[in-house]
């Protein structure tokens, strides 16, 4: 076993708030994500046993949603928006910088970074829009896409927080998000909070995320 009390604290604290058991496997998923940066076969046998089902009914669920992650993806993971809209405003070119600033190829990771084509992310207005660590940059150019790989690379950050992201690289946007995401960090690897997105819907199961 793998995950620290601390970790299996919160997952008994997840499972507690669903009347079937099994309703937690999702949030139980990213929380595994959160523990070892990816979702590894102890991991979905943690969630399996958590929940009373099987490891392949855990994996069946981790391989059908595509931001769960069964491999390694480094410690961030830029997803870059390939479809029609962005793919029109420029995604390919900006794609093309994020791989040779990275040296890693859409599809790979490195220990660090981790790259891949998304399919739209609900960010047309924005074209075009990426992720980090799930979290949204809008009017990404190829100038900001290659600063972004060198500020994750010599920066190291912590955590990724998409209005810190938003400032430093983006530029038009298509969503008023209302409300503010002051520590919307997730990381230090691809994953995301266990529910929700707003910071105070976490603070009882996200230290640190507090407003
Ligand atoms: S096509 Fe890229 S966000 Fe919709």
């Amino acid at each position: 076993m793998s995950w620290s009390a601390e970790t299996i604290k919160r997952a008994h604290d997840i499972v507690a708030r669903y009347p079937e058991p099994r309703s937690a496997v999702m949030p139980l998923l990213y929380l595994a994500m959160r523990q070892d940066g990816y979702l590894t076969a102890d991991g979905m046998k943690q969630v399996a046993d958590l929940v009373g089902i099987t490891p392949a009914q855990v994996q069946s669920v981790a391989t059908f949603y595509v931001m769960f992650k069964t491999e390694p993806k480094g410690k961030y993971l830029i997803s870059m928006c390939t479809s029609i809209s962005c793919y029109l405003m420029g995604a390919d070119d900006v794609l093309h910088a994020i791989e040779e600033a990275s040296g890693v190829p859409a599809g790979e990771a490195d220990d660090e970074i981790g790259v891949e084509h998304a399919e739209c992310i609900g960010a047309c207005g924005g074209a075009p829009a990426c992720l980090v660590n799930y979290e949204l940059i809008e009017g990404l150019t190829v100038e900001k896409a290659k600063e972004l790989v060198r500020w994750l690379r010599d920066g190291k950050p912590e955590t990724i927080n998409g209005d810190e992201l938003q400032t430093l690289f983006g530029s038009v946007t298509s969503f008023d998000w209302a409300i503010k995401e002051d520590n919307a960090a997730i990381g230090p690897y691809p994953a995301f909070p266990v529910f929700g997105t707003a910071a105070q819907n976490t603070d009882a199961l996200e230290p640190g995320r507090g407003a």
